[in-house]
C-alpha cells in the first residue's frame, strides 16, 4: 500500500487528538514458540494501520504540532551481522526515507528518549492491556517526568485509550483497503474451490487443510487469517474445531472455515459440502435452510439498517426452516421469542472484518445497535449444528452446516467480496463432479 495512505491515516488521527497530546503505539512483541524458535512475527494491526511498517521491535510516536517532526519511529538499527542471519532491516534511514517518519531513533534508546517527549504534553493516547510489560514501561516514563516537576516540566495528567478513535477509523475501509480485502477473498475462494475439487472419502482432514494452505501461499497470501477449520461428520458440529486430524468418510458432510490474510487484511469464508460430492436428502434439507437464512441476512446488509438486522433476518429464516423440517415445533414468533433456535444455532450471524478477522469497531453506539454505513465490512455466517443429544431424530445427526461470506456495505446496498465462491447445492455438486472428472 502507498505510503501516502498511511500518512493520511496519521494525519486524521492527529487532527482528532489535538495539540498538547502524544500517541504511543508499539507493535506486537515477538513470541517464543519453544526454546529458541519464535512464532512467525505478525505486526500489531493498530501499529501497522498507522505506519505500514512490518518489522518487530518498533514503536510509533505521534505528536501533533511538534515543530521538529510529528511522526517518530523507534526501530532496529541496521546491523550487518544480524542482517546476514535474519534479513535486511529498514534502519533509521529507511524509516525516514521509505516509511515517511519525520524522525527515527534506535529502539534501544526508547527509555532514554520517551520521557523527554512526554514532558509538557497534557494527554497520552495509548491502549493499555495489550502488552503488560510495555504498560509498565510507559508508567515508569510518566513517573520519571513527574519526578522532574521541580525543573518546571509538567507531566501528562490524562490517559486516553486510543481504541475509540483509532478503531472507529479502522471500521470504515478506504478504497485501498477494500482492494486488499477483495483480493484476500478471491484467494480464499480459489482455495475453497480447490478443497472441494480435491476432496474424496478416505482422505484425512489435514490433507484438505494442506490444499487450502497450498492455494493461499501460491497466490501470495503467506498466512491464513486464523487457524483453518476442516471438520468432517461429527466435527462439523464443533464450532472452532481446528485439530483437523480425522478421516473423511463417505456419506459425511465437511465444513471448511478458512480465510487467507493478504497484505494484512483478513478474509473469512465457510463452505459446507458432502465428502462424496452428492448431498443426502437430510443434508440437502438442512443446507437449504441455512442458505435461505444466509441470503436473507445478506439482503439485510444495507446502509441505514442497524447491525442486528441481518441477524434478525437469519434467526427468522432458521426458525421457520427448523419448523418446516419438524425439528422445532410451535409458532415461529414464539419460538424466536424463546430463542428455541439457540439449541442448534448458538452463535451470532457475523462480525466486523478487516485487518483482524474479528475486527475492531463498536457494535453498539449509546447502547443502540450501530447503523450500517458504506465502507464497513462484515461477515454473514448463519449455521445449524445438529449434534446427537440435542433432541434430534437420528437422520439429522452430525450435520453441521455454516455458510459464510464477506460483505461490504456500499452506498446503495452491499457487495459480497467472496462472491467467487459457489454456494448453491447444484453449483457445489457440479464443481465437485468436475473435480472428480479432472
Ligand atoms: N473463522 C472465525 C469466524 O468465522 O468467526
Ligand atoms: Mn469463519
Ligand atoms: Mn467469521
Amino acid at each position: 500500500m502507498d505510503t501516502r495512505e498511511f500518512q493520511r491515516r496519521r494525519k486524521r488521527l492527529m487532527d482528532m487528538m489535538g495539540d498538547e497530546s502524544i500517541a504511543i503505539i508499539p507493535t506486537a512483541p515477538v513470541r517464543i514458540r519453544n526454546r529458541d524458535v519464535e512464532y512467525p512475527f505478525r505486526h500489531d494491526s493498530d501499529f501497522y494501520y498507522l505506519t505500514g511498517f512490518a518489522e518487530p521491535e518498533s514503536v510509533a510516536v505521534l505528536i501533533p504540532g511538534r515543530s521538529s517532526g510529528e511522526y517518530i519511529l523507534f526501530c532496529r538499527e541496521r546491523d550487518a551481522r544480524m542482517e546476514t542471519w535474519n534479513g535486511i532491516r529498514a534502519g533509521l534511514e529507511g524509516a525516514v526515507e521509505k516509511h515517511g517518519a519525520d524522525d527515527a531513533f534506535p529502539i534501544e534508546d526508547l527509555d532514554d528518549i520517551l520521557p523527554g517527549l512526554l514532558g509538557d504534553q497534557e494527554r497520552i493516547y495509548y491502549t493499555m492491556g495489550n502488552d503488560p510489560a510495555f504498560d509498565q514501561r510507559l508508567l515508569s516514563w510518566v513517573k520519571h517526568v513527574r519526578d522532574q516537576a521541580r525543573n518546571g516540566i509538567s507531566a501528562p495528567d490524562e490517559f486516553i485509550t486510543l481504541n475509540h478513535i483509532l478503531h472507529d477509523m479502522r471500521l470504515y475501509k478506504s478504497r485501498h483497503e477494500i482492494k486488499a480485502m477483495r483480493q484476500a477473498a478471491r484467494i480464499s475462494a480459489a482455495a475453497h474451490r480447490r478443497a472441494m475439487q480435491m476432496c474424496r472419502p478416505g482422505m484425512m482432514e489435514y490433507q484438505i487443510e494442506a490444499e487450502l494452505t497450498y492455494e493461499f501461499t501460491r497466490r501470495g497470501a503467506r498466512s491464513p487469517a486464523y487457524s483453518s477449520i476442516v471438520g468432517g461428520g461429527a466435527n462439523s458440529c464443533i464450532l472452532h474445531y481446528t485439530d483437523n486430524s480425522d478421516e473423511l468418510r463417505d456419506g459425511d458432510i465437511l465444513l471448511i472455515d478458512a480465510g487467507a490474510e493478504y497484505e494484512s487484511y483478513a478474509s473469512d469464508i465457510t463452505r459446507t459440502f458432502p465428502v462424496n460430492g452428492i448431498f443426502s436428502e437430510a443434508q440437502k434439507a438442512v443446507y437449504e435452510v441455512v442458505l435461505k437464512a444466509q441470503l436473507a441476512a445478506i439482503e439485510a446488509v444495507q446502509p441505514g439498517n442497524h447491525w442486528n438486522d441481518p441477524h434478525e433476518a437469519a434467526v427468522h429464516a432458521v426458525t421457520t426452516g427448523l419448523v418446516a423440517l419438524g425439528i422445532l415445533k410451535g409458532r415461529v414468533r414464539s419460538l424466536i421469542k424463546e430463542k428455541a433456535y439457540t439449541k442448534y444455532y448458538m452463535h451470532r450471524t457475523g462480525h466486523w472484518l478487516g485487518m483482524d478477522v474479528h475486527d475492531v469497531g463498536d457494535y453498539k453506539v449509546d447502547s443502540e445497535w450501530r447503523m450500517l454505513e458504506a465502507g464497513m465490512v462484515l461477515t454473514i455466517e448463519p449455521g445449524l449444528y445438529l449434534a446427537p443429544g440435542r433432541g434430534l431424530a437420528k437422520k439429522w445427526w452430525d450435520i453441521g452446516i455454516r455458510i459464510e461470506d464477506d460483505v461490504l456495505v456500499t452506498k446503495d446496498g452491499h457487495d459480497v467480496l467472496s462472491k467467487d465462491m459457489p454456494k448453491t447445492v447444484d453449483e457445489i455438486e457440479a464443481l465437485m463432479a468436475a473435480g472428480k472428472a479432472a
